[in-house]
């Protein structure tokens, strides 16, 4: 069930739109996303049950769900495959390896969430869902999108990367340079005035910043404190 989706939702899902609620049956029960508001939520298409490279997605999220949890991000698996496939899959995997899938696995056997969320359109090679990430925030905003083929897995520790990246730039107001891992200098926002520009360019460490200009700006995370209401 789809839940208070208008015309400009459905026409144009992208990063900054509030992520489109609906109320689906899970391999956990009902579920409806707006339950985890409050938390992160890590959305995620597969292209079908009992297919290898999707088995070994399902294996890796499930080992790295501590880490998920640690970072108050919600697991939420989805395929156009129905309930009792999905039961009998993860049955299989839990069979094969041990592992309850500590995460609910949305059946979407009309395809109706898949389109909501563009998973599904007439571009993609495949009529199905391939492997599509929604990374939202707990406002329920839509804060990064990635799509992979149906032949490539996703990289776990990257995801947990980008979480990691996306939750100091939203408690800090920062940016993260290319290939940031946790604990390096974060960019800080541009200066707003002349005299902080002129600051930044002559005197940076006094400001506890390493500028190579004065519009690009490095900072430690331990220098710097978190935006209100954070
Ligand atoms: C797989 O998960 O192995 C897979 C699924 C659909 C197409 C190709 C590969």
């Amino acid at each position: 069930m789809i839940n208070n989706i208008d015309n400009e939702q459905r026409q144009c899902l992208t990063i900054g739109r509030i992520a489109p609620d609906f109320t689906a049956m899970t391999t956990e029960g009902p579920i409806t996303l707006s339950q985890y508001r409050g938390r992160w939520v890590l959305f995620f298409s597969h292209p079908g049950d009992f297919t290898p490279v999707c088995t070994s997605e399902f294996i890796a999220f499930a080992r790295l769900q501590p880490e998920f949890e640690k970072r108050n991000v919600q697991l939420l698996g989805i395929s156009i495959d129905s309930n009792p496939a999905h039961l009998g899959w993860l049955y299989d995997i839990f069979k094969m390896t041990g592992i309850v899938m500590p995460f609910p696995l949305v059946a979407d056997r009309d395809a109706q969430i898949a389109a909501l969320y563009g998973m599904v359109n007439p571009d993609r090679i495949y009529e199905q869902s391939v492997r599509d990430v929604f990374i939202i925030d707990p406002n329920q905003r839509i804060r990064a999108i990635l799509i992979y083929p149906a032949t490539n897995g996703r990289n776990m520790y990257e995801l947990l990367r980008l979480i990691d990246a996306l939750q100091v730039s939203t408690t800090y107001g920062v940016s993260t340079p290319a290939d940031w891992m946790p604990g390096d200098p974060v960019i800080v926002p541009v200066a707003n005035t002349l005299d902080e520009a002129i600051a930044r360019g002559m005197e940076p460490e006094s400001l506890e910043m390493n500028c190579l200009a004065w519009w690009y700006c490095f900072a430690d995370l331990s220098e710097l404190t978190p935006l209100p209401n954070q």
